[in-house]
């Protein structure tokens, strides 16, 4: 399946993706953990997408629809694949559409994670992540066996610097300004499944294998 996940900070895309991505085998790309990975690296592309980053404002279109674009070049992208986080804006969307017509292929689903922007600091402010594999955590609502510490390979976990409730502000106008008019393009195309993004994270996982079977 070729499938975009859209919702606004916090709302649960990179809870679901991995569950998603073991269940149908597709690849999962994630732009927002490419660019944190190209900024840690301190490498050209890192050094132009830092400080939007960090601002809670978005990276340029040309700079992601480069990092997508090479990307879905790779083997385990060419049956399917999960795009968190990308496309954000309307013409990351059409971009894309541009890419996937050269391929002779389309979108099949856009999974919206819709929720109150009121829950979403709570989420943010106690996440904890896995830099190099992405997994996240929470303290409250999905606590890592031992604190601070990555389940599955035992190395330590970090904030986000973008993980404030001031910069989560910024985000959330970016959200709603850039994006959700990403969900209104798909929306005219019929691609688009609401998600109670709300609910905890087995009911939301639940949701997801409904629509998609
Ligand atoms: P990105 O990394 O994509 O961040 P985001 O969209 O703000 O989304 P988050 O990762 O914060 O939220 P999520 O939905 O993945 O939530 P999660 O599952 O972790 O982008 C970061 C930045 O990169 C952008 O601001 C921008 O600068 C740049 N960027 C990236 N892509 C771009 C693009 N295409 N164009 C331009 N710029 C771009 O869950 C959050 C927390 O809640 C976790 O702790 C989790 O454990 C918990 N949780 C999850 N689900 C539930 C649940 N159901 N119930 C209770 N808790 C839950
Ligand atoms: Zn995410
Ligand atoms: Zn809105």
């Amino acid at each position: 399946k070729r499938l975009i996940l859209v919702g606004p900070p916090g709302s649960g895309k990179g809870t679901q993706s991995p569950i998603i991505k073991d269940e149908y085998c597709l690849c999962h790309l994630a732009t927002g953990d490419m660019l944190r990975a190209a900024v840690a690296a301190k490498t050209p592309l890192g050094i132009k997408a830092k400080e939007a980053m960090e601002k809670g404002e978005l990276v340029s279109d040309d700079l992601v629809v480069g990092i997508i674009d090479e990307a879905m070049k790779k083997p385990s992208c060419q049956k399917g694949f999960i795009l968190d986080g990308f496309p954000r804006t309307v013409v990351q969307a059409q971009k894309l559409d541009e890419m996937l017509e050269k391929k002779g292929t389309k979108v099949d689903k856009v999974l919206n994670f819709a929720i109150d922007d009121s829950i979403l600091e709570e989420r943010i402010t106690g996440r904890w992540i896995h830099p190099s594999s992405g997994r996240s955590y929470h303290t409250k609502f999905a606590p890592p066996k031992v604190p601070g510490v990555d389940d599955i390979t035992g190395e330590p976990l970090i904030q986000r610097k973008d993980d404030t409730a001031e910069v989560l502000k910024s985000r959330l106008e970016a959200f709603h300004k850039q994006t959700e008019p990403v969900i209104d393009y798909y929306s005219k195309k019929g691609l688009v499944a609401n998600l109670h993004a709300e609910n905890p994270p087995k009911e939301v996982t639940d949701e997801v294998q409904k629509v998609l079977s």
